[in-house]
């Protein structure tokens, strides 16, 4: 007899064997905020993508902001995004006192393409820096678009939020911001993390995660350290805790195995689901974050599904549909994306995390298949 699935949650974030022994050993240390398990996290994490270092933060939002803010550009300086994009993204160019300028995105693959970035600088004329984002983990080419904007790969950040995995690994921008928010590709529950190339943009970062100090803790404590430091540039609160680094280097052993699942997956949503629905193009390298289809009529299948027990959501509503956006940016650039209009009315996201059983996945592909059917 087969078992009968009752429910299949959206998400559901895996913990590695070795994670709660991990929070067990920072907690019995004594030493709890960042320090040695921080610089670890960072040392293998910074191996794992291949790049000469990485600073961790307490978000991705964070990491956005402070890597935006290194690249000194004049107050108000204009910065690509695509609009199709998490809002925390966007508002990390305001907090930046930055202009975020809005990309249109690509019918096939959901993100900005060439054509798209090379007409929006004909549009606003100079740009300073764009926000490159991998929607869902599909492997942005970088220096493509850069060539599209004019830029040089130093005025590239890169939102790697739904990395790592696939060919996502930070080594052609100026820095890549990760996150580590429950639900992504190294979930800690909260968390986010720079790699760069850069050596004086990582020497700034550690000071500026953690207010301009010249000297964390960590490094005061140490024997023989001091309680003296200075604040040569005023800085923020921005550092991740070893409690979550020490959940974070557990959860990078994991991470490979996990995007093997979770590759598989999706290539049963595609065998099953792709003669039926539209879907993303994809590209070599493909990190898997998000599943995401195209529906006309993607609310009454969404209600349909959330009515069977089968969790969904939608990635994103476009920046400038939300209200204090659409208010800084104005009605022209409001304008700006009629694709991405077109295409956000559409998206669907469905289940897609490693512990998904065969089973639970049946059960979402057969209540979308009724779905389908009945519209
Ligand atoms: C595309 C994108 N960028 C940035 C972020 C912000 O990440 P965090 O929650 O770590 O600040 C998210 C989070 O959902 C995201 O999806």
């Amino acid at each position: 007899m087969t078992a009968t699935i009752t429910g299949v949650p959206f998400a559901q974030p895996s913990y590695a064997p070795g994670a709660r022994e991990a929070a067990l050993r920072v907690i019995d240390s004594g030493w709890t905020t960042t320090g040695a398990e921080c610089a670890a996290f960072e040392e293998e994490f910074a191996a794992y993508l291949g790049v000469d270092h990485v600073v961790v933060m307490s978000s991705c939002t964070q990491a956005l902001e402070l890597s935006l803010r290194a690249l000194r550009l004049p107050p108000g300086a204009a910065v690509l995004t695509p609009s199709l994009t998490f809002c925390g993204a966007v508002a990390a160019i305001v907090h930046a006192g930055l202009r975020p300028v809005l990309v249109d995105v690509d019918e096939d693959s959901l993100v900005p393409d060439e054509r798209a970035v090379a007409a929006t600088v004909r549009r606003v004329g100079k740009v300073h820096a764009m926000v490159v984002c991998h929607l869902g983990g599909y492997p942005v080419d970088i220096n493509r678009l850069a060539g599209a904007a004019g830029l040089s790969r130093h005025r590239i950040v890169e939102d790697a939020a739904h990395g790592p995995g696939g060919g996502i690994n930070g080594r052609d921008s100026q820095a890549a911001c990760f996150s580590f928010y429950a639900t992504k590709n190294l979930p800690i529950g909260e968390g986010g993390a720079v790699a760069t190339c850069d050596p004086e943009l990582d020497a700034w970062l550690r000071s500026a995660r953690l207010h301009g100090m010249t000297k964390d803790a960590w490094r005061r404590y140490l024997p023989g350290g001091s309680w003296r430091y200075d604040v040569a540039s005023i800085g923020f609160k921005a550092n991740l805790t070893d409690l979550q680094a020490a959940i974070g280097r557990a959860q990078l052993q994991a991470v490979d195995a996990w995007q093997q699942r979770k590759t598989l997956l999706a290539a049963r949503y595609d065998a099953e689901l792709g003669h039926l629905l539209r879907l993303p193009s994809r590209s070599e390298g493909h990190a898997w974050h998000l599943y995401q289809v195209r529906v006309p009529g993607r609310d009454e299948l969404a209600r349909e599904l959330a009515a069977a027990g089968i969790g969904n959501s939608v990635h994103f509503i476009p920046v400038h549909q939300l209200t204090a956006f659409a208010a800084l940016l104005g009605a022209d650039e409001c304008q700006a994306c009629p694709v991405t209009d077109r295409v956000a009315d559409e998206l669907l996201s469905l289940p897609l995390y490693p512990s998904l059983s065969d089973g639970q996945q049946s059960a979402v592909i057969d209540a979308v298949v009724a779905g389908l059917r009945r519209s």
